[in-house]
């Protein structure tokens, strides 16, 4: 599923000139008219299963489910340790029930990112919830709910962040994914993993709210 995407620092009409208007008051409504935008955009995106899909297709990944592409040539396919590239990028995934085959598709909620990364760089907490440097997050902005595309270097820092090009919102993936730059007002969902015979799987629900103030 994607959203519209805006670009915060692209021109954007504010009607005639006001001159007493100061830059800074310019810039707030700006941000808070492309914010607008891009809720509306990403509150549209349908985040319900519809009549035709399949049971457990728009249910939240569960302990045991595997993962598989979202996107690109190997959609659909099952993802293993040797499909992560060191470093990043992510891999876009939806989870699969490896008992009815049913691949969660049917709600954007359920939209993963894993990468996989040096252990020693991860903190405490975001190694317990890894396997071999591998991790996954919701790929939801908590902002206003688009997805996370970008793998680039922080605004901030000298890594590079999982970010959403809305508004700019950046993610530490090895800090749990918290929020390091933007609006965005909390950390992205973490999904913990396993790993058996070199496949991926989910090892438990959720940790944190997954998405933005919107339905799921
Ligand atoms: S939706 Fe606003 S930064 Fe992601």
């Amino acid at each position: 599923m994607v959203c519209a995407s805006f670009d915060p620092n692209s021109s954007f009409s504010e009607g005639p000139a006001e001159p007493d208007v100061d830059a800074g008051t310019r810039q707030t409504r700006r941000i808070l008219l492309l914010g607008a935008l891009a809720t509306t955009a990403c509150l549209g995106c349908s985040t319900h299963a519809r009549a035709d899909d399949p049971p457990g297709s728009d249910e939240r990944p569960q302990k045991g489910d595997l993962l598989v592409f979202s996107e690109g040539d190997k959609e659909g396919k099952l993802i293993t340790a040797a499909d992560l590239t060191a470093g990043g990028p992510p891999v876009h995934a939806w989870p699969k029930d490896p008992n009815t085959a049913v691949v969660r598709s049917a709600s954007r909620l359920n939209e993963i990112l894993i990468i996989k990364l040096d252990p020693a760089e991860l903190d405490e907490k975001t190694r317990a919830r890894a396997v071999d440097g591998i991790i996954a997050y919701s790929a939801i902005c908590s902002h206003a709910g688009c997805p996370v595309t970008a793998w680039v270097k922080s605004d901030v820092g000298d890594k590079e962040v999982l970010k959403c090009m809305c508004h700019n919102s950046e993610y530490d993936p090895r800090a749990g994914a918290q929020v390091v730059f933007g609006p965005a007002p909390r950390r992205l969902a973490a999904l913990p993993l396993a790993l058996a015979d070199g496949s991926l799987s989910v090892a438990g629900n959720f940790i944190g709210k997954v998405g933005a103030a919107q339905p799921g």
